[in-house]
This record gives structure tokens, C-alpha cells and sequence, in this order.
């Protein structure tokens, strides 16, 4: 008794052995390569299990040998997995001779552009006051952007939505307004309903400050049994404190749409001056932001609806509106991707 058999010290030398090598590796790979050569399938250790086999092994010489081999296994194990993370923490490429107590470079993060910004705003109120958000199509037919809205061809009135069309066999355009989605969203749902509509319209008008080819809308859309003029008022009024604070107020002009009867424009008091006169509003006090009034009659007939359907509906200009809040004063400054006005807007 008190010396050890054979395959004890043989697996004490295996194990002093792969403690060396554990302990010089210089990299994750050639730890893996100890690794393998050491506790793999095919590894050192390996190649004592089947002894526990052999026939002519006495039952407490067997239970000795393999107590060892669990031993010397978990040992090799706890070696490697602390010389593996030891290496981990020293990977940093300390001998390239970058000062890495600098400053690192920021990423470059983005943004919303501040129409998608403003456009969030308003939908974000509308939704408040019980509004679901719809969306249409930038390419549209005569039928929806005129017809069914009680546009005829022949009218004068088309002449204000000037319009940009587009060289197909059939007459396709680039819708001039967001009133088409109207069309769209009554052919295809039952009343009632309240939607807001936001998108991008287009009219050939000569770009200068307050003008460009390309502008945004949004529409909205009630309609629901003895709906009035006077939830059109409340529902935009509601809005618009919401949008510009609680000292806002909405005028309503007498207006001619041919969607809508009877229709109206709608002023904001000046954000600057509460209605006092400035260089903002031109003095009047005022500003114009919308179209709206009772759906017509005609237009519900358009898409099948009974008779005695009403509503209501408005349209917005989200250039108009961003211009107001953030006191831009020139339209194109939204389209020219110049980074030193967009990043104004966080
Ligand atoms: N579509 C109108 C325009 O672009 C706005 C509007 C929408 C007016 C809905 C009344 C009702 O000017």
C-alpha cells in the first residue's frame, strides 16, 4: 500500500504535463489544440476509460482508477476553462500603439426628417380624438383625383388642382391632392369611420419660398349618422390646441370646394402674436391652414353610399404647418437635403 499503481502516475504526469502546456498557450487556438490533444475524443484521457473494462480488474482497483480519471478530467477542465478566460481579457491589441485612451469616433445617428416629424405630430392628436390612419397610392386615375370627387372634366375648378400626368395609355396622373383616398377608403368600408390621411401630393407650381412641385397633406374623413358642422368645428379646434397649444384658435372662412357643402377655410390665429398682427402672419393675424366642410352629397353617391349618408372631411398642408411651428420661412429648405437644416430637428 502507500505507492500508487502504474496508471495513477502515469495519469500524474499527463496531468502535469497538460498544466504546462495550458499554461504557455499564448492563444484561444492553440489552447483549442491542447484541448483537443488532452480531453478530445480521440485525446490522452481518453484512452483510459476502456481500461475500466478490462476483464481481471479487481472492483475496488477499478472504482480507485476511475475516481482518478473523473479527478484528473475535472482538473484539466478547470485549468483550461481559467487560462481561456485569462486570455480573453488580455486579446486587446495592446502592442499596435494606438492611444486607446482617446476619444472614440461617434456614429453619425439619424434622424426623422422634420416633415415625417410634423406629420407624426398631427396623426398622433388625430388618433387621440378616435382618428385611424389610412394611406393611398402617389399615382392615381382622373376618376379618383377629379370624378368621384365631384371634379367634372370640363370644370373650372381643375384648373386649382393643377396636375402633372403621366405619359400612359391610360389616363394616369400624380394625385394633386389626398382627397382621391377618400374614393379609395368609401368603396372598399362601411360608415362609420374616421380617418386621417397622410401622404405626398403634386402640382406643377413654380417653386419659390412658399411654393413647390411636391408637398405633403393630410386628409381626414368622418363620416357617421347625424354628424355636423359643428364636430367638424370641435374635432379642428380640438386639433389644433393639441398641435399649437391651448391659446389657439380657428377661424372659419366661407369656401368653395367642390367635394364638400358647404366648405370653409380654416385660419389659425398667429402662434407669434395670438391674433395681434406680426411679421409672422403678415400683420393679419391669421394664418390659413385648411380646407374642409360637409362631405357632398354627390361624392357619397360616387361610391354607392345611401342617401342620407353625411360627413365630414378636411384637408391640410404639412409644409404650412412645420413652417408655423418651427418658424421656417422657405419651403425648399424641406427638400434640399442640406444637413445644417435638418439637423435642427433632433
Ligand atoms: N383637397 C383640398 C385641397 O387640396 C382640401 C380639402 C380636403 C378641402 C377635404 C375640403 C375637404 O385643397
Amino acid at each position: 500500500m502507500g505507492s500508487e499503481a502504474p496508471l495513477e502516475q502515469e495519469l500524474e504526469a499527463l496531468l502535469e504535463e497538460a498544466r504546462k502546456g495550458f499554461s504557455e498557450a499564448s492563444s484561444a487556438l492553440g489552447l483549442e489544440e491542447l484541448r483537443t490533444k488532452y480531453l478530445g475524443r480521440h485525446g490522452a484521457l481518453s484512452g483510459y476509460f476502456p481500461r475500466l473494462k478490462e476483464p481481471g480488474l479487481a472492483p475496488e482497483e477499478k472504482a480507485r482508477l476511475g475516481r482518478k480519471l473523473n479527478q484528473v478530467k475535472e482538473e484539466l477542465e478547470t485549468l483550461l476553462a481559467r487560462r481561456r478566460s485569462s486570455l480573453a481579457s488580455t486579446a486587446a491589441p495592446v502592442s499596435s500603439g494606438e492611444d486607446l485612451t482617446l476619444p472614440g469616433t461617434p456614429p453619425a445617428v439619424g434622424r426623422l426628417h422634420p416633415l415625417t416629424q410634423t406629420i407624426g405630430e398631427i396623426i398622433r392628436i388625430f388618433r387621440l380624438l378616435g382618428f385611424s390612419v389610412v394611406e393611398g397610392p402617389e399615382v392615381e386615375t382622373e376618376r379618383y383625383n377629379f370624378e368621384a370627387l365631384n371634379i367634372p372634366v370640363e370644370h373650372p375648378s381643375r384648373e386649382n388642382f393643377d396636375t402633372f400626368y403621366l405619359e400612359t395609355p391610360k389616363p394616369f396622373l400624380l394625385r394633386s391632392h389626398t382627397s382621391p383616398v377618400q374614393i379609395r377608403f368609401m368603396e372598399t368600408h362601411k360608415p362609420p369611420f374616421q380617418i386621417v390621411v397622410p401622404g405626398r401630393v403634386f402640382r406643377p407650381d413654380a417653386v419659390d419660398a412658399s411654393h413647390s412641385f411636391q408637398f405633403h397633406q393630410v386628409e381626414g374623413l368622418c363620416v357617421a349618422p347625424g354628424v355636423t358642422f359643428g364636430d367638424l368645428k370641435g374635432v379642428l379646434t380640438a386639433w389644433a390646441q393639441g398641435m399649437f397649444g391651448e391659446m389657439s384658435r380657428l377661424r372659419f372662412r366661407p369656401h368653395f370646394f367642390p367635394f364638400t357643402e358647404p366648405s370653409a377655410e380654416a385660419d389659425l390665429s398667429c402662434t407669434l402674436c395670438q391674433a395681434k398682427g406680426c411679421r409672422v402672419c403678415g400683420g393679419k393675424g391669421w394664418l390659413e391652414i385648411l380646407g374642409c366642410g360637409m362631405v357632398h352629397p354627390a361624392v357619397f353617391r360616387a361610391v354607392g353610399y345611401p342617401k342620407q349618408t353625411v360627413g365630414f372631411a378636411f384637408g391640410m398642408g404639412v409644409e404650412r404647418i412645420a413652417m408655423l411651428k418651427h418658424g421656417v420661412e422657405d419651403i425648399r429648405l424641406f427638400f434640399e437635403n442640406d444637413l445644417r437644416f435638418l439637423q435642427q430637428f433632433p
